[in-house]
Protein backbone atom coordinates (compact mmCIF):
# COMPACT_ATOMS: atom_id res chain seq x y z
CA UNK A 1 0.00 0.00 0.00
CA UNK A 2 1.16 3.39 -0.81
CA UNK A 3 1.49 5.72 2.35
CA UNK A 4 2.00 8.91 -0.14
CA UNK A 5 -1.67 10.35 1.24
CA UNK A 6 -0.65 10.94 4.76
CA UNK A 7 3.21 11.82 4.37
CA UNK A 8 4.58 15.10 5.78
CA UNK A 9 3.77 17.14 2.88
CA UNK A 10 0.11 16.56 3.56
CA UNK A 11 -0.13 17.15 6.92
CA UNK A 12 -1.99 20.52 7.68
CA UNK A 13 0.29 21.25 10.52
CA UNK A 14 -0.84 18.27 12.38
CA UNK A 15 1.57 14.75 13.24
CA UNK A 16 1.01 11.87 15.30
CA UNK A 17 4.08 11.68 18.06
CA UNK A 18 4.19 8.61 19.99
CA UNK A 19 3.80 9.82 23.35
CA UNK A 20 3.23 6.93 25.75
CA UNK A 21 4.35 3.37 25.61
CA UNK A 22 4.25 0.45 28.16
CA UNK A 23 4.21 -3.42 28.10
CA UNK A 24 3.60 -6.66 30.06
CA UNK A 25 4.40 -9.87 30.17
CA UNK A 26 3.02 -13.16 32.42
CA UNK A 27 5.39 -13.40 35.21
CA UNK A 28 5.97 -17.44 34.33
CA UNK A 29 8.56 -18.10 32.33
CA UNK A 30 9.35 -21.27 29.92
CA UNK A 31 12.94 -21.67 29.26
CA UNK A 32 14.25 -24.16 26.59
CA UNK A 33 15.33 -26.35 28.89
CA UNK A 34 12.02 -26.70 30.24
CA UNK A 35 10.52 -27.18 27.24
CA UNK A 36 13.13 -29.62 26.26
CA UNK A 37 11.18 -32.05 28.30
CA UNK A 38 8.03 -31.07 26.55
CA UNK A 39 8.99 -31.75 22.84
CA UNK A 40 11.78 -33.81 21.11
CA UNK A 41 14.44 -30.45 21.15
CA UNK A 42 17.14 -28.77 23.00
CA UNK A 43 18.45 -25.25 24.35
CA UNK A 44 21.36 -25.84 21.63
CA UNK A 45 18.59 -26.17 18.37
CA UNK A 46 16.77 -23.46 19.58
CA UNK A 47 19.19 -21.02 20.55
CA UNK A 48 21.17 -21.88 17.24
CA UNK A 49 18.38 -21.93 15.15
CA UNK A 50 16.44 -19.08 16.46
CA UNK A 51 18.21 -16.84 19.09
CA UNK A 52 15.20 -17.67 21.81
CA UNK A 53 16.22 -18.66 25.25
CA UNK A 54 12.99 -18.21 26.75
CA UNK A 55 9.59 -17.00 26.35
CA UNK A 56 6.38 -15.98 29.32
CA UNK A 57 3.80 -17.83 28.73
CA UNK A 58 -0.07 -17.04 30.85
CA UNK A 59 0.29 -19.10 33.86
CA UNK A 60 -3.68 -19.13 34.65
CA UNK A 61 -7.12 -18.77 32.77
CA UNK A 62 -7.28 -15.52 34.49
CA UNK A 63 -4.28 -14.07 32.15
CA UNK A 64 -6.14 -13.35 28.82
CA UNK A 65 -5.05 -11.46 25.24
CA UNK A 66 -7.95 -8.32 26.86
CA UNK A 67 -6.24 -8.77 30.56
CA UNK A 68 -2.47 -8.68 29.06
CA UNK A 69 -3.87 -5.40 26.76
CA UNK A 70 -5.01 -3.59 29.41
CA UNK A 71 -1.99 -3.94 31.32
CA UNK A 72 -0.01 -2.57 28.73
CA UNK A 73 -2.74 -0.12 27.87
CA UNK A 74 -2.31 1.34 31.04
CA UNK A 75 1.06 1.76 31.17
CA UNK A 76 1.48 3.66 27.95
CA UNK A 77 -1.45 5.99 29.01
CA UNK A 78 0.45 6.87 32.18
CA UNK A 79 3.69 7.61 30.48
CA UNK A 80 1.56 9.35 28.35
CA UNK A 81 -0.20 11.09 31.16
CA UNK A 82 -3.01 11.24 29.36
CA UNK A 83 -6.44 10.04 31.11
CA UNK A 84 -8.30 7.13 29.21
CA UNK A 85 -11.45 9.16 29.11
CA UNK A 86 -9.58 11.37 26.50
CA UNK A 87 -8.98 8.78 23.95
CA UNK A 88 -10.78 8.70 20.76
CA UNK A 89 -10.30 5.63 19.57
CA UNK A 90 -8.36 2.02 20.64
CA UNK A 91 -7.02 -0.26 18.61
CA UNK A 92 -6.22 -3.44 19.65
CA UNK A 93 -3.95 -5.76 17.19
CA UNK A 94 -4.17 -9.64 17.45
CA UNK A 95 -4.07 -12.85 16.22
CA UNK A 96 -5.39 -14.73 19.62
CA UNK A 97 -7.99 -12.49 20.51
CA UNK A 98 -10.38 -12.85 23.85
CA UNK A 99 -13.40 -14.22 21.99
CA UNK A 100 -14.40 -14.39 18.30
CA UNK A 101 -16.61 -10.44 19.07
CA UNK A 102 -17.09 -8.65 21.25
CA UNK A 103 -13.41 -7.13 20.11
CA UNK A 104 -10.55 -7.42 22.58
CA UNK A 105 -10.13 -3.75 21.93
CA UNK A 106 -13.83 -2.92 23.27
CA UNK A 107 -13.06 -4.83 26.48
CA UNK A 108 -10.09 -2.89 27.02
CA UNK A 109 -11.92 0.10 26.27
CA UNK A 110 -14.26 -1.09 29.60
CA UNK A 111 -11.25 -2.12 31.60
CA UNK A 112 -9.21 1.36 31.18
CA UNK A 113 -12.95 3.34 31.64
CA UNK A 114 -12.36 4.94 27.93
CA UNK A 115 -15.35 6.03 28.30
CA UNK A 116 -15.21 8.28 24.56
CA UNK A 117 -13.57 5.73 22.67
CA UNK A 118 -14.33 3.97 19.39
CA UNK A 119 -12.62 0.20 19.66
CA UNK A 120 -11.61 -2.09 17.17
CA UNK A 121 -9.49 -4.98 16.44
CA UNK A 122 -7.78 -5.62 13.44
CA UNK A 123 -5.94 -9.29 12.22
CA UNK A 124 -2.79 -8.74 10.43
CA UNK A 125 -1.10 -11.09 11.95
CA UNK A 126 2.99 -10.21 13.43
CA UNK A 127 2.40 -7.11 11.21
CA UNK A 128 -0.69 -6.35 13.21
CA UNK A 129 0.72 -3.50 16.05
CA UNK A 130 1.57 -1.80 12.66
CA UNK A 131 -0.95 -1.89 10.61
CA UNK A 132 -2.30 -0.17 13.74
CA UNK A 133 0.29 2.33 14.01
CA UNK A 134 -0.55 2.92 10.24
CA UNK A 135 -4.51 3.63 10.81
CA UNK A 136 -3.74 5.37 13.93
CA UNK A 137 -1.22 8.24 12.32
CA UNK A 138 -3.84 8.93 9.55
CA UNK A 139 -6.71 9.69 11.73
CA UNK A 140 -4.56 11.30 14.26
CA UNK A 141 -2.74 13.56 10.76
CA UNK A 142 -6.68 13.66 9.10
CA UNK A 143 -8.21 15.42 11.68
CA UNK A 144 -10.40 12.56 12.67
CA UNK A 145 -9.30 11.94 16.25
CA UNK A 146 -6.16 13.24 18.63
CA UNK A 147 -5.71 10.61 20.62
CA UNK A 148 -5.05 7.14 20.14
CA UNK A 149 -4.13 3.66 21.61
CA UNK A 150 -2.79 1.34 19.56
CA UNK A 151 -2.15 -2.46 21.37
CA UNK A 152 -0.38 -5.65 20.02
CA UNK A 153 -1.54 -8.48 22.30
CA UNK A 154 -1.11 -11.78 22.26
CA UNK A 155 -1.75 -15.31 23.87
CA UNK A 156 -0.20 -17.74 21.24
CA UNK A 157 0.53 -20.20 24.54
CA UNK A 158 -3.34 -20.83 23.71
CA UNK A 159 -2.82 -21.97 20.27
CA UNK A 160 0.22 -23.44 20.03
CA UNK A 161 0.97 -27.16 19.91
CA UNK A 162 2.55 -27.90 22.39
CA UNK A 163 3.53 -31.46 20.82
CA UNK A 164 5.11 -29.85 17.64
CA UNK A 165 8.50 -28.88 18.01
CA UNK A 166 8.36 -26.86 15.27
CA UNK A 167 6.35 -24.22 16.14
CA UNK A 168 5.86 -23.93 20.33
CA UNK A 169 9.63 -23.56 20.41
CA UNK A 170 9.30 -19.85 18.61
CA UNK A 171 6.25 -18.17 20.49
CA UNK A 172 5.57 -16.32 23.78
CA UNK A 173 2.70 -14.25 25.54
CA UNK A 174 2.49 -10.58 26.02
CA UNK A 175 1.06 -7.27 25.07
CA UNK A 176 2.73 -3.74 23.89
CA UNK A 177 0.53 -0.35 23.56
CA UNK A 178 1.15 3.16 22.77
CA UNK A 179 -0.48 6.20 22.85
CA UNK A 180 -0.51 8.09 19.33
CA UNK A 181 -1.12 11.85 20.01
CA UNK A 182 -1.78 14.65 17.98
CA UNK A 183 1.53 17.75 17.53
CA UNK A 184 2.24 20.08 15.30
CA UNK A 185 6.03 19.79 15.20
CA UNK A 186 6.86 17.70 12.70
CA UNK A 187 8.17 14.63 14.33
CA UNK A 188 6.37 11.06 15.35
CA UNK A 189 5.53 8.90 12.90
CA UNK A 190 6.59 10.17 9.75
CA UNK A 191 5.84 7.59 7.02
CA UNK A 192 4.42 3.69 6.79
CA UNK A 193 4.16 1.04 4.30
CA UNK A 194 1.95 -1.52 3.87
CA UNK A 195 2.35 -5.08 1.92
CA UNK A 196 0.23 -8.14 1.59
CA UNK A 197 0.51 -11.14 -0.31
CA UNK A 198 -2.49 -13.42 0.49
CA UNK A 199 -0.99 -16.26 -2.12
CA UNK A 200 0.99 -17.25 0.93
CA UNK A 201 -2.34 -17.14 2.89
CA UNK A 202 -1.70 -20.91 4.05
CA UNK A 203 1.96 -21.11 5.06
CA UNK A 204 1.32 -19.76 8.60
CA UNK A 205 -2.60 -20.36 9.48
CA UNK A 206 -5.08 -21.17 12.26
CA UNK A 207 -7.26 -23.49 9.63
CA UNK A 208 -10.27 -23.65 11.64
CA UNK A 209 -12.49 -22.14 13.96
CA UNK A 210 -13.25 -19.63 11.12
CA UNK A 211 -15.78 -19.86 8.62
CA UNK A 212 -13.85 -21.96 6.47
CA UNK A 213 -13.63 -24.84 8.98
CA UNK A 214 -16.15 -23.54 11.58
CA UNK A 215 -15.54 -25.66 15.02
CA UNK A 216 -16.41 -29.13 15.46
CA UNK A 217 -15.36 -32.10 16.56
CA UNK A 218 -13.59 -33.48 13.79
CA UNK A 219 -11.64 -29.90 13.92
CA UNK A 220 -10.69 -30.13 17.64
CA UNK A 221 -9.87 -33.86 17.23
CA UNK A 222 -7.81 -33.13 13.63
CA UNK A 223 -5.66 -29.86 15.52
CA UNK A 224 -7.15 -27.59 13.17
CA UNK A 225 -7.79 -24.43 16.54
CA UNK A 226 -3.56 -24.83 16.23
CA UNK A 227 -1.00 -22.56 14.71
CA UNK A 228 0.54 -24.55 11.74
CA UNK A 229 3.08 -23.21 9.38
CA UNK A 230 5.82 -23.65 6.75
CA UNK A 231 9.01 -22.35 8.55
CA UNK A 232 11.35 -22.39 5.81
CA UNK A 233 8.72 -20.71 3.51
CA UNK A 234 8.21 -17.83 6.09
CA UNK A 235 11.65 -17.93 6.77
CA UNK A 236 12.66 -16.37 3.15
CA UNK A 237 9.94 -14.36 3.07
CA UNK A 238 10.68 -12.62 6.27
CA UNK A 239 14.60 -11.70 4.87
CA UNK A 240 12.88 -10.59 1.77
CA UNK A 241 10.37 -8.54 2.75
CA UNK A 242 12.27 -6.94 6.07
CA UNK A 243 14.91 -5.31 4.20
CA UNK A 244 12.40 -3.92 1.13
CA UNK A 245 10.05 -2.62 3.33
CA UNK A 246 12.99 -0.45 5.69
CA UNK A 247 14.44 0.60 2.13
CA UNK A 248 10.68 1.63 1.34
CA UNK A 249 9.44 3.60 4.47
CA UNK A 250 12.96 5.43 4.71
CA UNK A 251 12.85 6.53 1.31
CA UNK A 252 8.93 7.97 2.16
CA UNK A 253 10.03 10.01 4.82
CA UNK A 254 13.15 11.38 2.77
CA UNK A 255 15.69 10.01 5.21
CA UNK A 256 18.86 8.04 3.75
CA UNK A 257 19.77 4.17 5.66
CA UNK A 258 22.98 6.36 7.48
CA UNK A 259 20.21 8.50 9.19
CA UNK A 260 18.34 5.70 11.10
CA UNK A 261 19.42 5.85 14.48
CA UNK A 262 17.50 2.15 15.63
CA UNK A 263 15.74 -0.43 13.63
CA UNK A 264 13.28 -2.31 15.41
CA UNK A 265 12.04 -4.99 14.12
CA UNK A 266 9.44 -8.04 14.81
CA UNK A 267 11.08 -10.40 17.34
CA UNK A 268 11.02 -13.61 15.26
CA UNK A 269 14.45 -15.09 14.46
CA UNK A 270 17.92 -13.58 14.99
CA UNK A 271 18.67 -15.05 11.52
CA UNK A 272 16.40 -13.01 9.63
CA UNK A 273 17.57 -10.22 11.52
CA UNK A 274 20.77 -10.78 10.65
CA UNK A 275 20.09 -11.35 6.88
CA UNK A 276 17.62 -8.19 6.87
CA UNK A 277 20.99 -6.56 8.64
CA UNK A 278 23.30 -7.24 5.71
CA UNK A 279 21.15 -7.01 3.06
CA UNK A 280 20.54 -3.32 4.73
CA UNK A 281 24.54 -2.89 4.62
CA UNK A 282 23.55 -1.61 8.54
CA UNK A 283 25.89 -3.00 11.67
CA UNK A 284 23.64 -5.37 14.36
CA UNK A 285 24.04 -2.64 16.93
CA UNK A 286 21.40 -0.36 14.87
CA UNK A 287 18.89 -3.31 15.66
CA UNK A 288 17.19 -3.58 18.90
CA UNK A 289 17.04 -7.72 19.88
CA UNK A 290 15.08 -9.01 22.94
CA UNK A 291 13.85 -11.52 21.52
CA UNK A 292 15.96 -14.21 23.70
CA UNK A 293 13.79 -13.30 26.39
CA UNK A 294 10.45 -13.39 24.70
CA UNK A 295 10.26 -15.04 21.97
CA UNK A 296 7.90 -13.95 19.07
CA UNK A 297 4.73 -12.58 20.63
CA UNK A 298 3.42 -11.62 17.05
CA UNK A 299 1.68 -8.54 16.76
CA UNK A 300 3.06 -7.83 20.77
CA UNK A 301 6.87 -7.92 19.65
CA UNK A 302 7.10 -4.35 18.32
CA UNK A 303 6.05 -2.15 20.96
CA UNK A 304 7.27 -4.49 23.51
CA UNK A 305 10.66 -3.59 22.12
CA UNK A 306 10.14 -0.53 21.76
CA UNK A 307 9.53 -0.03 24.99
CA UNK A 308 12.53 -1.53 26.25
CA UNK A 309 14.25 0.17 24.16
CA UNK A 310 13.35 3.61 25.58
CA UNK A 311 13.76 2.19 28.83
CA UNK A 312 17.50 1.05 28.46
CA UNK A 313 18.65 4.77 26.75
CA UNK A 314 18.66 3.69 22.79
CA UNK A 315 16.18 6.31 21.56
CA UNK A 316 16.53 9.79 21.98
CA UNK A 317 14.61 12.70 21.56
CA UNK A 318 15.20 13.38 17.26
CA UNK A 319 16.31 9.89 16.67
CA UNK A 320 15.19 8.63 13.36
CA UNK A 321 13.49 4.70 13.83
CA UNK A 322 12.22 2.22 11.74
CA UNK A 323 9.82 0.05 13.37
CA UNK A 324 9.52 -3.19 10.50
CA UNK A 325 7.56 -6.24 10.90
CA UNK A 326 5.98 -9.13 8.60
CA UNK A 327 3.51 -12.06 9.16
CA UNK A 328 0.39 -14.48 8.57
CA UNK A 329 -1.61 -12.63 5.77
CA UNK A 330 1.20 -12.65 4.25
CA UNK A 331 1.79 -9.24 5.52
CA UNK A 332 4.27 -7.20 6.32
CA UNK A 333 4.26 -3.31 7.46
CA UNK A 334 6.95 -0.24 8.36
CA UNK A 335 6.74 2.75 10.02
CA UNK A 336 9.48 5.64 9.71
CA UNK A 337 9.24 7.43 13.30
CA UNK A 338 11.20 10.44 14.45
CA UNK A 339 11.50 10.53 18.28
CA UNK A 340 9.62 13.52 19.87
CA UNK A 341 9.33 13.07 23.33
CA UNK A 342 12.20 14.25 26.17
CA UNK A 343 13.11 11.88 28.88
CA UNK A 344 12.05 13.77 31.54
CA UNK A 345 8.49 13.77 30.28
CA UNK A 346 8.35 10.31 30.96
CA UNK A 347 8.86 9.62 34.47
CA UNK A 348 5.84 9.91 36.72
CA UNK A 349 5.59 10.52 40.64
CA UNK A 350 4.30 8.10 43.24
CA UNK A 351 1.18 10.66 43.32
CA UNK A 352 0.61 10.20 39.61
CA UNK A 353 1.05 6.68 39.68
CA UNK A 354 -1.41 6.38 42.69
CA UNK A 355 -4.08 8.21 40.95
CA UNK A 356 -3.89 6.77 37.62
CA UNK A 357 -4.19 3.25 39.58
CA UNK A 358 -7.69 4.94 41.21
CA UNK A 359 -9.05 6.05 38.16
CA UNK A 360 -8.50 2.41 36.91
CA UNK A 361 -10.08 1.09 40.03
CA UNK A 362 -12.94 2.95 39.67
CA UNK A 363 -13.54 2.53 35.67
CA UNK A 364 -14.17 -1.18 36.75
CA UNK A 365 -16.07 0.08 39.52
CA UNK A 366 -18.15 1.72 36.73
CA UNK A 367 -18.46 -1.47 34.31
CA UNK A 368 -19.67 -3.28 37.42
CA UNK A 369 -22.16 -1.42 37.85
CA UNK A 370 -23.81 -0.44 34.27
CA UNK A 371 -23.61 -4.44 33.63
CA UNK A 372 -25.42 -4.85 36.81
CA UNK A 373 -27.71 -2.03 36.46
CA UNK A 374 -28.25 -4.35 32.88
CA UNK A 375 -28.99 -7.53 34.62
CA UNK A 376 -30.95 -6.85 37.48
CA UNK A 377 -33.71 -4.21 35.09
CA UNK A 378 -33.58 -6.91 32.51
CA UNK A 379 -34.69 -9.42 35.77
CA UNK A 380 -37.08 -6.97 37.15
CA UNK A 381 -38.66 -6.03 33.69
CA UNK A 382 -39.24 -8.69 31.83
CA UNK A 383 -39.33 -9.15 27.93
CA UNK A 384 -39.15 -5.77 25.49
CA UNK A 385 -42.33 -4.63 24.64
CA UNK A 386 -44.86 -6.84 26.60
CA UNK A 387 -48.28 -5.54 26.56
CA UNK A 388 -49.12 -5.51 30.52
CA UNK A 389 -48.09 -3.25 33.26
CA UNK A 390 -44.81 -3.88 33.33
CA UNK A 391 -44.04 -3.50 29.77
CA UNK A 392 -45.51 -0.33 29.78
CA UNK A 393 -43.12 1.01 32.75
CA UNK A 394 -40.77 -0.57 30.83
CA UNK A 395 -41.39 1.29 27.70
CA UNK A 396 -41.05 4.77 29.87
CA UNK A 397 -38.11 3.19 31.75
CA UNK A 398 -35.84 2.84 28.62
CA UNK A 399 -36.75 6.69 27.61
CA UNK A 400 -35.15 7.76 31.17
CA UNK A 401 -32.08 5.10 31.39
CA UNK A 402 -31.14 5.84 28.01
CA UNK A 403 -30.86 9.52 29.15
CA UNK A 404 -28.64 8.30 32.27
CA UNK A 405 -26.76 6.27 30.70
CA UNK A 406 -25.44 9.14 27.90
CA UNK A 407 -24.17 11.27 31.17
CA UNK A 408 -22.84 7.79 32.69
CA UNK A 409 -20.87 7.38 29.21
CA UNK A 410 -20.03 10.68 28.22
CA UNK A 411 -16.57 12.46 27.42
CA UNK A 412 -15.37 14.48 30.58
N1 LIG B 1 14.14 -28.90 17.89
C1 LIG B 1 14.92 -29.75 17.22
N2 LIG B 1 14.81 -29.97 15.91
C2 LIG B 1 13.84 -29.30 15.25
C3 LIG B 1 13.00 -28.39 15.89
C4 LIG B 1 13.17 -28.21 17.26
N3 LIG B 1 12.41 -27.36 17.97
N4 LIG B 1 12.16 -27.87 14.99
C5 LIG B 1 12.47 -28.42 13.81
N5 LIG B 1 13.50 -29.29 13.96
C6 LIG B 1 14.15 -30.12 12.97
C7 LIG B 1 13.27 -30.34 11.77
O1 LIG B 1 12.42 -31.43 11.99
C8 LIG B 1 14.30 -30.61 10.69
O2 LIG B 1 14.66 -31.96 10.80
P1 LIG B 1 14.84 -32.83 9.46
O3 LIG B 1 15.92 -32.15 8.68
O4 LIG B 1 15.22 -34.17 9.99
O5 LIG B 1 13.51 -32.80 8.79
C9 LIG B 1 15.52 -29.80 11.12
O6 LIG B 1 15.27 -29.43 12.48
C10 LIG B 1 15.74 -28.54 10.30
O7 LIG B 1 14.50 -27.93 10.04
P2 LIG B 1 14.43 -26.58 9.23
O8 LIG B 1 13.01 -26.24 8.99
O9 LIG B 1 15.33 -26.63 8.02
O10 LIG B 1 15.12 -25.58 10.25
P3 LIG B 1 15.46 -24.08 10.00
O11 LIG B 1 16.90 -23.87 10.10
O12 LIG B 1 14.73 -23.53 8.81
O13 LIG B 1 14.77 -23.42 11.27
C11 LIG B 1 12.76 -22.28 11.89
C12 LIG B 1 13.39 -23.61 11.50
C13 LIG B 1 11.29 -22.50 12.14
C14 LIG B 1 13.42 -21.79 13.16
C15 LIG B 1 12.99 -21.26 10.75
O14 LIG B 1 12.59 -21.82 9.53
C16 LIG B 1 12.23 -19.99 10.98
O15 LIG B 1 12.55 -19.22 11.86
N6 LIG B 1 11.25 -19.68 10.09
C17 LIG B 1 10.47 -18.49 10.24
C18 LIG B 1 9.43 -18.71 11.31
C19 LIG B 1 8.78 -17.44 11.76
O16 LIG B 1 9.42 -16.46 11.96
N7 LIG B 1 7.46 -17.52 11.97
C20 LIG B 1 6.70 -16.46 12.48
C21 LIG B 1 6.49 -15.43 11.46
S1 LIG B 1 5.71 -14.04 12.14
Amino acid sequence: MNGQGVNGSHSNGRYAQITGWGSYVPEKILTNEALAHVVDTTDEWITSRTGIKQRHVAGNERETTAVLAARAGREALLVAGLPPSRLDLIMGATATPEYMFPSTASLVQDALGARAAGAFDLSAGCSGFLYGLNMGMAAVRSGMADHILVIGAETLSRIVDWSDRNTCVLFGDGAGAVVVSVCTDRCGVLATELGSDGSGGQLLILPAGGSHQPASLESVSSGGHFVKMNGREVFRFATTVLPKATEAVVRKAGWQLADVALVIPHQANTRIIESAAKRLNLPMDKFFINLERYGNTSAASIPIALTEAVAEGKVRPGDKLVLVGFGAGLTWAAAAVEWGVPPARTTRTFLDRLLAQLGFFFAGIRSWILRSERHAYNWAMGPVGKDDWRGHLRQRLDVWRSKVRRRFTRRD
